[in-house]
C-alpha cells in the first residue's frame, strides 16, 4: 500500500478532532468556577521589575492577563499596564482585584491570535506567563510578530512555556508538538509543547539575554527586541 499523503493513522486523528470541540474558551469557565485560580506573581517578576525599573520602562503589555496576578505588582510599581486576554471572566476578576488596590489598567478582551490593538512600537516590554502555547505553531508564529510588532526597539520580552504535558491523563496530537487535553482543567484547549531549540527558533527575532526552566515546569525566555 502506498505510504504517500496522509496515513490512517493520521485520519482517525483528524476525524477525531473534528469531532470534538476545541475551544479557545476553557479559561473563562475555569474562572468562573474556581476564582483568580493564580493569586502569587511568577517567581521572576521581582527580577523583572527591578530590571525594567532599571531600563525607565513605563508601558507594560501583560499577553494573556487572566485573573491579573502580575497587572497588580506592575500596576503598583508605577508602570502602565495593559492586559489583554480572550477570557471576560478573567478581566472582570482582574479589574476587580486592582479596583480594590487602588490601580488601574487598560484592558482589552480578544483573541491573542487576532492583530494586537496597538500601534507599531507602543510597549517597552511585553510579558506573557503561560499562555502562547494555547494555540497551533502558525499562530503562535503569528503571536510573537504581533509582539515584535507593538514592542520598542530594545525593548523587553518575557515569555514562560510549559515543558510537560501535566494537565491531564490523556491527550490527543492534532499536529507535530500540539496536544489536546482529553481530560482535566485544560479539556479541549490546544498546547504547544516547545523545546529550547524551537524557543530560540520562534524568537530568533530578539536578542535572547536567558532561557530557564522555573520552579513549576515552565521554559522561561527573556530578551529584547533587536
Ligand atoms: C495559564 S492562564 C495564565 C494567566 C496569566 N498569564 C497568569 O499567569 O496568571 C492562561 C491564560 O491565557 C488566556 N488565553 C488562552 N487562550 C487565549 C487566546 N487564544 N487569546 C487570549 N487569551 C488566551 C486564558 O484566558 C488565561 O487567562
Amino acid at each position: 500500500m502506498s505510504n504517500q499523503g496522509v496515513t490512517n493513522s493520521t485520519i482517525f486523528i483528524r476525524k477525531e478532532y473534528q469531532d470534538m470541540k476545541i475551544t479557545t474558551k476553557v479559561w473563562d469557565k475555569r474562572f468562573r468556577k474556581e476564582g483568580k485560580v493564580f493569586e502569587q506573581p511568577h517567581e521572576d517578576m521581582p527580577g523583572i521589575i527591578s530590571l525594567l525599573k532599571e531600563k525607565g520602562a513605563r508601558t507594560i503589555l501583560d499577553l494573556g492577563s487572566g485573573s491579573g496576578r502580575h497587572l497588580v505588582p506592575l500596576a503598583r510599581n508605577g508602570f502602565f499596564v495593559f492586559g489583554l486576554d480572550n477570557s471576560p471572566e478573567g478581566t472582570r476578576i482582574a479589574k476587580n482585584w486592582l479596583n480594590h488596590e487602588g490601580l488601574s489598567a487598560e484592558f482589552h478582551v480578544q483573541e491573542m491570535t487576532d492583530p494586537l490593538p496597538f500601534p507599531d512600537n507602543f510597549f517597552d516590554a511585553v510579558l506573557s506567563v503561560q499562555v502562547i502555547h494555547h494555540a497551533r505553531p502558525t499562530a503562535i508564529k503569528k503571536i510573537v510578530k504581533e509582539v515584535a510588532r507593538v514592542l520598542n526597539k530594545n525593548g523587553f520580552v518575557f515569555i514562560s512555556v510549559p515543558k510537560e504535558k501535566t494537565q491531564a491523563k490523556k491527550f490527543m496530537e492534532i499536529e507535530p508538538c500540539t496536544f489536546v487535553p482529553l481530560d482535566g482543567p485544560e479539556k479541549g484547549l490546544p498546547h504547544y509543547y516547545f523545546t529550547p531549540e524551537k524557543l530560540k527558533e520562534c524568537f530568533s527575532g530578539f536578542s535572547i539575554t536567558d532561557i530557564h526552566l522555573d520552579s513549576t515546569g515552565h521554559y522561561c525566555v527573556s530578551g529584547f527586541k533587536m
